[in-house]
């Protein structure tokens, strides 16, 4: 790995978070009679979802998202004081729900390794929307740690989790999250998951050509019939610090190809609209989506951008916006609580942000050459969240 040791991704030095002026958004914040405009970026999205990242720490080292040699025990992780705190981060969310967030997801790092998480997870569950009803309340998990807490996680009120399991074969899961974690605790993880109600569970398994293709398989045959939904995510290009190359890509397209050797698959419609994921259903022997069987899907991110409808915004873990998993930088907004601004000053900041967003990161890479990964230098996974 060429990447030098204390490598520091953020702040990039002539690269430094936003600075989002209170004044300017304020004058900017445009009303009708009945209140806000529906808030829509540059290219007619709107904002949907909010990705909130609670910890930069990981207790794996998976090398698509945190490779050893980088983040190793020099890494300078962030100070507790530069994370935003529960408050803040419910303060936050309030605003973006009024603006227009019905989804929510914690991430990480490892969502679970924050203190008091369940705590976070009550003050978010009691939000509503205008319309009175509560978000969609969903956390991503590598697992290690489900078994243990997701009673208390369903008691705090989160309402389902997404965990990411790279294969079902104990030594590639071991030389996959390259800290010799047994695949078997992972699993217990998912079944206490399900025990709790923590449903309907998805399993993430980003596959790497030459590493666990041929683990797709495994995991068909195992999640099939359980009512978890199995997606394959294509290796993609984010952060600056894997190493990424395209012949280690294998396209959605031989993943759906390899499992219809196994099963006959149907498309299905999408579950709802700015989705990541294509869904493709089991069928029964008149050929109709078989819903005991369940579906799978795949996340296409590097072979068929979908940033056309990409609803979603990130918060990292010290309160920079980010409006694209590939962008270079966030925008300030920790500054912005800490400054006192009131309510109204948040929520204009926010408009303004969305309202100039125009990033299609994945998009703009499918015109590349092929092969080429999306130039500049990109924030990290671990930092901004899944
Ligand atoms: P669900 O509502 O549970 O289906 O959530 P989701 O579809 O947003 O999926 P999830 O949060 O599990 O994301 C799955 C994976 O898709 C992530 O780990 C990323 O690899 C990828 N992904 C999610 N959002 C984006 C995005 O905005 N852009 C790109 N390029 N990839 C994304
Ligand atoms: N490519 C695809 N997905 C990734 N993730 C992290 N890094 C990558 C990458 N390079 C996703 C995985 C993991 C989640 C936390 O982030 O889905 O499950
Ligand atoms: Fe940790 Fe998830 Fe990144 Fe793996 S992919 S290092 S489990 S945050
Ligand atoms: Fe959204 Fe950026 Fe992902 Fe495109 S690359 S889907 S714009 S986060």
């Amino acid at each position: 790995m060429a990447t030098p040791r204390n490598f520091r991704i953020i702040p990039l030095a002539d690269e430094r978070p936003r600075k989002v002026s209170v004044a300017s958004v304020a004058s900017e914040l445009r009303t009708t009679g009945a209140g806000l405009t529906a808030l829509q970026d540059a290219q007619g999205r709107t904002l949907r979802d909010l990705r909130i990242s609670v910890t930069d720490r990981c207790n794996f080292r998976c090398s698509y998202c945190m490779p050893k040699e980088v983040f190793d025990k020099d890494h300078p992780y962030l100070p507790q004081s530069a994370l935003l705190s529960f408050e803040e981060i419910t303060r936050l969310t309030r605003q973006f729900v009024a603006q227009g967030v019905r989804k929510i997801r914690l991430t990480g790092g490892e969502p679970l390794l924050r203190k008091n998480i369940e705590v976070l997870i009550a003050q978010l569950a009691a939000l509503r929307t205008p319309e009175g009803l509560p978000l969609d309340l969903t956390l991503t998990t590598n697992g290690s740690m489900l078994a243990k807490k997701a009673q208390a996680l369903k008691d705090a009120g989160l309402q389902r989790v997404t965990v990411s399991l790279d294969g079902l074969d104990d030594a590639v899961f071991r030389n996959m999250n390259d800290v010799d974690f047994p695949v078997a605790e992972v699993l217990r993880g998912i079944d206490a998951a399900q025990a709790a109600g923590l449903g309907p569970i998805k399993v993430n398994m980003v596959v790497k050509r030459g590493t666990n293709e041929q683990q797709i398989l495994p995991m068909a045959r195992h999640f099939k019939g359980t009512g978890i939904v199995l997606r394959f995510i294509e290796y993609m290009d984010v952060g600056a610090t894997n190493g990424w190359r395209m012949a280690e890509v294998l396209p959605s397209a031989d993943v759906v190809r390899l499992l219809q050797t196994e099963w006959p698959l149907v498309a299905l419609e999408h579950a709802s609209a700015g989705e990541t994921a294509q869904r493709w259903g089991y069928v029964d022997a008149n050929g109709q989506p078989d819903k005991q069987a369940g579906e799978i899907g795949v996340i296409s991110s590097v072979t068929q951008a979908f940033c056309g409808d990409c609803t979603r915004a990130r918060l990292s873990t010290e309160g920079q916006l980010y409006l694209c998993l590939f962008a270079s930088r966030g925008y300030d907004l920790r500054t912005l609580l800490r400054d006192g601004s009131a309510d109204a000053q948040l929520t204009a900041a926010i408009r303004n942000i969305w309202e100039q967003r125009s990033d299609q990161y994945s998009a703009l890479r499918s015109t590349l050459p092929h092969g080429s990964p999306t130039p500049g230098r990109r924030v990290e996974m671990s930092y901004i969240g899944g």
